[in-house]
């Protein structure tokens, strides 16, 4: 799979992307905002194994993001079951090196109508941390509507914390 944005891309996943996946990811930064699948300290171990499991998708539901022909960062669906099918849940994260270029906002927005087609949704919707102003500003910027907060949700390095349902509908 390949988006070409110019400077930006989002493709598939290669395993030439180790050194670079273990780089950018290996970061609490990125690891505070995910979910707890996302570790930290992010070892060769993790980089191998997740290379692994993301080239055996199908469908491919992980993607790199790629700038100056390195891998930056990552996005990745969660398709729902039965009724839910026509739904699915987005994450993303861009290397602390590139933040605030509006790469993730770029990658976000085209992954996601992308995605409605690839996949025929009618929903791509994202789960972020209340305080993540950063993710939240970028969900407004592609396009994604609050519909609301999810309570004491979710646990995050032992502190609970509420959730925003944000969402874009076809
Ligand atoms: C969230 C994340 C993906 C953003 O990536 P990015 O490429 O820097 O995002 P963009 O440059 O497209 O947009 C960031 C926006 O947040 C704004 N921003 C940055 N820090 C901010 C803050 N403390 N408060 C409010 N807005 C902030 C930027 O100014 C920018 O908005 P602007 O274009 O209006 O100026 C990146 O910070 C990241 O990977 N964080 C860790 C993982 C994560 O949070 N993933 C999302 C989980 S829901």
């Amino acid at each position: 799979m390949l988006l070409d944005l110019g400077d930006l891309q989002v493709r598939s996943w290669r395993k030439l992307d180790l050194d670079a996946l273990l780089r950018h990811a290996n970061n609490a930064k990125i690891a505070a905002n995910l979910r707890d699948q996302f570790p930290h300290p992010y070892t060769r171990r993790d980089a191998i194994d997740y290379l692994d499991f993301v080239r055996d998708q199908r469908p491919e539901r992980a993607f790199a993001v790629q700038h100056n022909q390195e891998a930056i960062g990552g996005l990745g669906f969660q398709i729902g079951v039965d009724i839910g099918k026509v739904s699915a849940e987005v994450g993303y994260w861009i290397s602390e090196a590139h933040w605030g270029r509006g790469f993730a906002t770029r990658a976000l927005s085209a992954i996601s109508e992308w995605a409605f087609t690839e996949y025929k949704l009618t929903r791509v919707f994202a789960l972020v941390f209340a305080y993540n102003a950063p993710s939240v500003r970028v969900l407004e910027k592609a396009g994604f509507q609050c519909e609301g907060v999810l309570r004491r949700s979710a646990i995050k390095n032992g502190v609970i914390l509420d959730q925003l349902m944000y969402a874009k509908v076809r």
